[in-house]
């Protein structure tokens, strides 16, 4: 029965090198944001249904068909997260911080759709993620897009990502728009996808981001925001651009950027990739003016992102290599507690040391060819008397006694 239990549908273990690339996306975005005086936040993995249910759009995919909501033992409403930025909203509001603004915040970790798993979606996935909340100016989406694109070129993935930008206008514009798209696509009404007929009556900005090739066909030649775009709506999409240029980010204006979740106006950005097949979005976000105030907060202004860490993971080259150990191999019993005081000295100085915990000398030389180690420290009876261990550089083959106390400082 036990070996026949699989990890539930969607979901994968992080083992191995599996896990050092996951650390190695999540250490060098860490490195980065911070460098951009981001600070790090860990919010709940999960919430109140209320925090996502209305906020994140009554008719997206997420909020219809994809959250992990459940009654718990006590009778409330709870939902694992499905994103962080509801969440970040909500942490912002309840802990007192809309007076201190702006706040630049990174967070990482798991997060959770209903979705139909396949190579780069998953049911549990990860994200790293990063918000400015509470600032209005143009600027303030340049960095953050900024900070993104910096840590994709870091994690070497330039060369397959592109960053594709578009705006959503204020509300006055997508009003507009909106009509312009309802009357186009009435037209076409019968050779839409079902779900784009559904997505007509209900949030018809959603059909320009369908996958389905019929609508893709018709979506071809419908109306694109820039000619419905207020005149401030289309002064802060400029100024995002010129800010993009000093930083030296480049990008790709496409107008069918919409985004999956309905929190968003003005600014819509994707970082996308030609190597992972239909999954073809590393990140994605945008601003988003009125999700605080839902929360129950203030009016505060809000732009950010996320990135899918399993998809960056899934495009990386070698992942880093894990530091070659030192094998300490005690003989005989009186050698033992030489060798582990001999251990923590090594580990003392950020030193990767191990010792089995049993065997003869062929094995534990054996089982230390085996985790690669650089070097084998070998204690027997006579170099204890002498005050020495026969210190084996295991690439070279070469041995020589050193005395204990210049065992560690040697290999650092
Ligand atoms: P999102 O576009 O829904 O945005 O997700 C961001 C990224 O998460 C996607 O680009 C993708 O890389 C990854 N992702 C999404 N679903 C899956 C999945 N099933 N399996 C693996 N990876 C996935 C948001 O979540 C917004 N909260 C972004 C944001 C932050 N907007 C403003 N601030």
């Amino acid at each position: 029965m036990a070996s026949e239990l699989q990890p539930a549908r969607g979901t994968h273990d992080l083992i191995g090198e599996d896990q050092r690339r996951y650390q190695h996306v999540v250490d060098t975005a860490r490195r980065i944001a911070a460098s951009y005086g981001f600070d790090e936040w860990a919010t709940p993995i999960f919430e109140d249904t209320r925090v996502f249910a209305r906020t994140l759009g009554e008719t997206s995919d997420v909020v219809m068909k994809e959250m992990y909501s459940f009654e718990d033992r006590g009778g409330d409403s709870i939902t694992l997260r499905p994103e962080f930025t509801a969440g970040v909203c909500r942490a912002l509001v309840s802990n007192g911080l809309t007076q201190s603004l702006p706040q630049k915040v990174f967070l990482s970790g798991p997060v959770f759709r209903y979705d139909r798993p396949q190579k780069g979606r998953y049911r549990q996935f990860h994200q790293l993620d990063l918000e400015v909340l509470g600032s209005a100016e143009p600027l303030a989406d340049a960095e953050v897009i900024a900070c993104g694109w910096e840590i994709i070129k870091a994690l070497g993935l330039a060369d397959y990502v592109v960053l594709e930008l578009n705006t959503l206008g204020d509300q006055e514009s997508r009003q507009d728009y909106r009509g312009a798209l309802v009357a186009y696509f009435s037209k076409h009404r019968d050779q839409l996808s079902a779900d784009s007929q559904t997505r007509l009556e209900r949030n018809p900005m959603r059909i320009l981001d369908s996958k389905d090739e019929r609508d893709r066909a018709i979506v071809a030649n419908a109306p694109t925001i820039n000619g419905f775009l207020t005149e401030p709506a289309a002064k802060f999409y400029a100024r995002l651009q010129t800010h993009l240029d000093q930083f030296g980010v480049p990008f790709r204006e496409n107008p069918r950027i919409v985004r999956g979740l309905d929190y968003y106006g003005h600014t819509a950005f994707e970082y996308i990739t030609n190597k992972l097949g239909a999954q073809d979005a590393v990140g994605g976000g945008g601003r988003y003016d009125g999700l605080v105030e839902e929360m129950g907060g203030p009016s505060v202004p809000c732009v950010g992102w996320a990135m899918g860490i399993d998809r960056l993971a899934l495009l990386l080259g070698d992942p880093p290599a894990v530091p070659a150990s030192i094998a300490v191999i005690p003989i005989g019993d009186a050698a033992e507690p030489v060798a582990l005081r001999l251990l923590q000295e090594l580990r003392t100085l950020g030193i990767r040391a191990e010792m089995a915990y049993r065997g003869n000398l062929r094995r534990r030389m054996e089982r230390a060819n085996r985790i690669g180690a650089r070097s084998a420290v070998i204690i027997g009876d006579d170099d204890i008397a002498r005050g020495v261990a026969q210190v084996k550089d295991l690439q070279t083959g070469q041995q020589e006694a050193v005395a204990l106390a210049e065992i560690a400082p040697k290999l650092r």
